[in-house]
């Protein structure tokens, strides 16, 4: 099958050139249209670039879903100090696989939104902090900076408007606290990927101190696009708060997995049933998680929503980062479950104790109830412990871990119950 497979449902704005190895080069890019909207940007006032940015309604797309443009609205406008502008390219949200694609085919369109988020925020130097383990988008990427710096898009007097910014390329060693915005900057800086306490926010004090925005690749891709063709352009797509296109990763059980980009709002039964193409084998769907692991799991009977972030909120969890984990009637939650919270065991940081202990208590707990030794008492720990991890740490790490405990033990309680009943009663004929 040619890559990408697009179905008709489809709105391919942000991934049009996946597939196309000529949007790679800077000849290439350049031919496609690539540097219009830096060009563009660069005539027009920084305020003016925040404020068409505003105006699409484009929240970011790193998982929080924030206003882009009220972001960059925070940036001092009369300071003296520098400003930094952060791309954060670590993609580490587990079943998510869109930033390293959008990097991969179309490397320039990431500089140049780096460049236009540079120059709105005042900044004259961006950084993109990539994963490390992305070895083969960090080469491409690498050789569209050297040729976009050759060309004089990148560095002094761009394209000769007197802006000057740099880009540098940043390669993280592959934690997934590094692509929390405080943890980021700290690895940054040479130091521990530990979060920071906020305030201060980074606008005021962020890398080195300095303000500082933080966006991820495809909020910025996004950007670009929208200084390219307008506001109303990008909020033909989606709902009134929810504008625009999205890429979707989608892993797990269905004919079609793989990265696919719908307007925002579309239908997520339609999505998983046709445009992914639904379970395979005829087998039926379980759970799914649409927004990646750090989300609260949707049952069979709940998808009939918008992927939007209202509809998704409305529902009882989030729209995330788009990831979307389809899992049919064969798995097993609670080992699914405990494989999350065992990543998450080993990913904190170790910083904030509800994190560090209760992660590593409550996966315990889940790979004693999996292997058929846990008792009913465990879920009600299972569920005090994920109260004592939510909202009571740095950053949302924890509350990330206790999503999936707290959706799945609520959802599919039987599930549990099952393991717990085949445990006990091996254990009496022993
Ligand atoms: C533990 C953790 C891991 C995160 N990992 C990523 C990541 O890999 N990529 C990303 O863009 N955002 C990640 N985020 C969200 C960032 O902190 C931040 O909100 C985002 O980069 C802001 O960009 P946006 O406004 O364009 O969404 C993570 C957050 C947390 C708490």
């Amino acid at each position: 099958m040619a890559y990408p497979y697009t179905h008709p449902s489809e709105v391919r704005v942000l991934s049009k050139y996946f597939g196309d190895p000529g949007a790679r080069t800077l000849k290439g890019w350049e031919a496609r249209g690539g540097y219009r909207p830096l060009r563009k940007a660069l005539g027009m006032g920084r305020g003016d670039v925040v404020n068409e940015v505003k105006a699409s309604g484009l929240r970011g797309r790193g998982g929080a879903g924030f206003p882009t443009g009220v972001k960059w609205s925070f940036m001092p406008q009369a300071s003296e100090r520098p400003h930094y502008l952060l791309c954060n390219a670590d993609e580490s949200e587990p079943g998510t696989f869109k930033d390293r694609e959008l990097i991969r085919w179309t490397p320039h369109a990431l500089i140049e939104g780096c460049l236009i988020g540079a120059y709105a925020i005042r900044a004259q130097h961006a950084y993109i902090y990539i994963r490390g383990e992305f070895f083969e988008p960090t080469q491409i990427l690498a050789k569209a900076i050297e040729e976009a710096y050759a060309a004089g898009y990148i560095g002094k007097n761009i394209m000769g408007s007197g802006v000057d910014i740099d880009l540098t390329l940043h390669l993280g060693a592959g934690a997934y606290i590094c692509g929390e915005e405080t943890g980021l900057m700290n690895s940054l800086e040479g130091r521990r990927g530990e979060p920071r306490l906020k305030p201060p926010f980074p606008a005021v004090s962020g890398v080195f101190g300095k303000p500082s925005t933080i966006n991820n690749v495809e909020t910025l891709i996004a950007a670009a696009l929208i200084v390219e063709n307008g506001a109303d352009w990008y909020r033909q797509w989606g709902t009134e708060k929810s504008t625009g296109t999205k890429l979707f990763c989608v892993s797990g059980h269905v004919e079609r997995p793989g990265n696919f980009e719908v307007p925002m709002g579309f239908n997520f039964k339609e999505f998983i049933y046709d445009v992914c193409g639904g379970i395979p084998h005829g087998r039926k769907l379980k759970a799914v998680i649409p927004g990646g692991s750090s989300v609260p799991i949707l049952t069979a009977d709940e998808i009939d929503i918008g992927m939007d972030y209202e509809a998704m909120a409305a529902a009882g969890t989030m729209l995330g980062c788009g990831s979307v984990i389809v899992m049919d009637d064969t798995t097993d939650i609670v080992k699914q479950v405990r494989r999350m919270v065992d990543f998450y065991a080993h990913e904190s940081c170790g910083q904030c104790t509800p994190c560090r202990e209760g992660t590593a208590w409550a996966a315990k707990i889940l790979r004693r109830v999996e292997n058929g030794w846990g008792t009913e008492a465990d879920l009600d720990t299972l569920l005090d412990i994920s109260e004592n991890m939510s909202g009571k740490t740095i950053c949302v790490l924890s509350d990330a871990a206790a999503a999936p405990i707290v959706s799945s033990i609520q959802k599919f309680r039987t599930d549990y119950l099952a393991l717990i009943r085949r445990g006990e009663s091996l254990a009496a004929a022993r």
